[in-house]
């Protein structure tokens, strides 16, 4: 058979981008995988919800069991979000032998491990490059790219409401509220966006880039999180008048085993790269022993952007699929507990 079936749960922001790069760029997907990439089925909440997109009606169910129980269907995209019933989902997708992409922060940094190793036990794949840094592939870059050395520190801006909201603030005395409600439009933010503005989105994303980079089980639990919901106009003001932009800034560093990972607003004085990180873009610094200081910048967050990530992970598992090789990226984080200086 020459086309990989996918599932696609979630049509939303990330589902609906999924549908356009996959529909829009499939002859170059067919090129990269020798194999033609079909949305076969897709789940919604809603049946009866406007949509912007034109798809037959028969593809679109409510019933998540007509994606992971479809013998037909090959790969799972999940990108409804949240921890239930994403999980379960995904668990009983991974029991019948489907592979997995997610955009789902909240359930890898929480449940990871459960994940990966169930997917290791099934020999399935479990991509998950969207849950960090929209556009930009810093997972891959972790996992591949710096395999060879020893990570020390990742330091970046890791949520796109925050940015674009203290962006706005900054450049143009927007009212908070006024812009989360904008960014939300943009479908920048999460479904509650306590998440984005109190900073669990970014401690997420965080735990996972130190689970990845440190080669640690690194629980959400040990991040210290300050969100920028008490940050006021007439600070990012004060802050400016001084030569200082306030960021809500991720900083993850270990030294030797122990390990400290941390989220709040931090003052970036404005000749520093990332204080000219702007709007919904982010920019993650990773320092390795041997190659020194790099910078990754791009789309945090955002329709296409994600989807570009969602839709890499797909042409993975489906090259995997052509080699016969699935499973073997699935590695679960090691086991070790990590130091935490706080512990000593
Ligand atoms: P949206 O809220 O825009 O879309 C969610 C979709 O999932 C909707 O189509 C909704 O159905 C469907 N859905 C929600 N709950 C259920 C359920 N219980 N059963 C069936 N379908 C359900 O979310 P996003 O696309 O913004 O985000 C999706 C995931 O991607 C999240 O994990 C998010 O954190 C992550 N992500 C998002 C980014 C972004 O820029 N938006 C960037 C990076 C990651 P219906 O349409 O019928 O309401
Ligand atoms: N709500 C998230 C953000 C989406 O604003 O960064 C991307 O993970």
């Amino acid at each position: 058979n020459n086309t990989v079936k996918v599932g696609l749960m979630g049509l939303g922001t990330v589902g609906t981008g999924v549908v356009r790069i996959v529909q829009g760029h499939q002859e170059d997907l067919q090129k990269q995988t020798g194999l033609a990439i079909e949305i076969a089925k897709v789940l919604v909440q809603d049946l009866e919800k406007e949509r912007n997109l034109k798809l037959d009606r028969h593809m679109i169910t409510t019933d998540a069991s007509e994606l992971f129980d479809n013998p037909d269907i090959d790969v799972i995209i999940e990108v409804i979000g949240g921890i239930h019933p994403a999980k379960e989902y995904i668990l009983q997708a991974l029991e019948n032998g489907k592979h997995i992409v997610t955009a789902n922060k909240d359930l890898m940094a929480l449940h990871g491990a459960e994940i990966l190793s169930k997917a290791q036990e099934k020999g399935c794949d479990v991509f998950y490059e969207a849950s960090v840094a929209g556009g930009i592939p810093i997972l891959r870059a972790l996992v591949e790219g710096f395999a060879s050395d020893r990570i020390t520190k990742m330091m970046g801006i890791v949520n796109g409401t925050t940015n674009y909201i203290m962006t706005k603030m900054s450049q143009e005395g927007a009212d908070y509220s006024a812009v989360l409600k904008e960014a939300q439009a943009l479908g920048y933010a999460e479904a509650d966006p306590t998440a984005d503005v109190e900073g669990h989105d970014a401690a997420r994303k965080m735990a996972i880039l130190s689970t990845l980079g440190f080669h640690v089980d690194m629980s959400l639990e040990d991040v210290d999180c300050k969100g920028i919901s008490e940050v006021t106009a007439e600070d990012i003001a004060y802050a400016k008048k001084l030569g200082y932009e306030i960021k809500l800034l991720g900083i993850a560093q270990r030294d030797d085993d122990l390990i400290e990972v941390s989220v709040q607003p931090t003052l970036i004085h404005h000749t520093h790269p990332l204080a000219s990180v702007n709007g919904v873009f982010n920019a993650i610094y990773v320092h390795g022993e041997a190659v020194g200081e790099t910078m990754f910048y791009g789309p945090g967050a955002g329709e296409l952007p994600t989807a570009t990530a969602v839709v890499s992970d797909l042409v993975t598992v489906v090259k995997n699929m052509k080699l016969g090789v699935n499973g073997r990226g699935s590695v679960a984080p090691y086991r070790e507990k990590h130091l935490k200086t706080d512990d000593q």
